[in-house]
């Protein structure tokens, strides 16, 4: 039979089981135990019709107080338990440092370039710029290197249809900056150039950089200190440099320009085949030919031009001793410049 103490019983019973609940869930089962249609106290209110007329009233209103005090526990528990969790979402420890965001950069071919570029920048040159798919007639015919010439088994060319190529040099670059400016003029040329070759020191794709100036009374001096000044800033100013007669068909006389080994500093090294000497770029005064075929008289106008590979130039800069690993790009490398 119910009485006061089996209430007193399942109040205890009801509220400690709310205050253990950890979660929602947990919340809802306590509803369901006592409240719920077949819920202990449910059955107990369903029963009080058969008891005795003198203690209905007394287990009555026990029994619907505690119903409401059940209901108002769970409904305040709820409610905590809602407001812990908002507060778990935010729990941030605000002096935590923030994630690392990795940051990109040019790649060390492209970093050489502009290098090399804002020197003969700040010297007054332009940027000049042509085609990649060049006509035969601006990579070899109008550089003064004909048809027949053997110079053309110099460079392995890539050839893309009849009198078109993949230009094998930037020196075609010369001419159609020729065609477009009046002298005097100074321009440097950067860009991709093809090669059919393949081994450590070079890949069919490199980059040059291409130079040239047209004024009038150009002299040899000034080609041998524009390059020195181009030489020192690049490698030092404890770089010494010397040139060695050549031969290219676009200029006459021709140079090829040295610089005191990088490593070794002159004194012989493996890098320099202990010659102490490194060789970086091809030069030499501009041929009357060049200049008759983009029209400028031989006669007012003299000039100085020259083209160096950038890929050789990284390589003794950064201490690289094979050029695809500028090609093949993995990050541990990439990452170093
Ligand atoms: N075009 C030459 C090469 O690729 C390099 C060169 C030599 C460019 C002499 C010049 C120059 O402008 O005057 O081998």
């Amino acid at each position: 039979m119910i009485n006061q103490d089996t209430l007193e019983k399942l109040r205890k019973e009801a509220f400690a089981a709310v205050d253990n609940a950890k979660d929602e869930k947990d919340l809802e089962e306590v509803r369901i135990r006592y409240l719920g249609r077949k819920g202990e106290l449910t059955q107990i209110l369903k029963s009080i019709a058969t008891l005795p007329p003198e203690l209905k009233p007394v287990i009555g209103r026990l029994a619907n107080q505690l119903k409401k005090d059940l209901e108002a526990s769970l409904k305040q528990a709820l409610k905590e338990i809602k407001r812990q969790g908002e507060e778990k979402l935010v729990d941030i420890d605000l002096s935590l440092p923030g994630r690392p965001y990795p940051l990109g950069k040019l790649h060390p071919i492209s970093q050489i370039m502009e290098e090399i570029c804002a020197i003969f920048l700040r010297m007054g040159f332009s940027i000049a710029k042509g085609p990649e798919v060049e006509l035969d007639y601006y990579n070899f015919e109008a550089l003064n290197i004909p048809q027949d010439h053997p110079a053309r088994d110099m460079q392995a060319t890539f050839y893309i249809a009849p009198g078109i190529v993949l230009r094998t040099h930037t020196s075609p670059i010369q001419i159609r900056a020729m065609e477009t400016m009046r002298p005097p003029l100074r321009i440097i040329a950067p860009g991709k150039v093809y090669r059919c070759d393949s081994d450590v020191t070079h890949t069919p794709m490199f980059h040059q950089i291409e130079g040239l100036l047209v004024d009038r009374k150009v002299s040899f001096a000034d080609l041998k200190g524009l390059l020195t000044v181009f030489a020192q800033e690049t490698f030092g100013s404890q770089t010494r440099v010397r040139f060695r007669p050549s031969y290219f068909p676009f200029t006459e006389p021709s140079v090829e320009m040295d610089i005191s080994c990088v490593i070794c500093g002159g004194k012989g090294c493996r890098v320099c085949g202990d010659t102490g000497w490194l060789e970086i770029l091809g030069a030499g005064m501009v041929h009357p030919n060049v200049f008759r075929a983009v029209g400028y008289t031989p006669t007012e106008w003299t000039g100085l031009a020259f083209g160096l590979g950038v890929e050789r130039i990284a390589m003794l800069k950064f201490g690289i001793d094979d050029i695809r690993l500028f090609y093949e790009n993995h990050l541990k490398f990439l990452e170093q410049f």
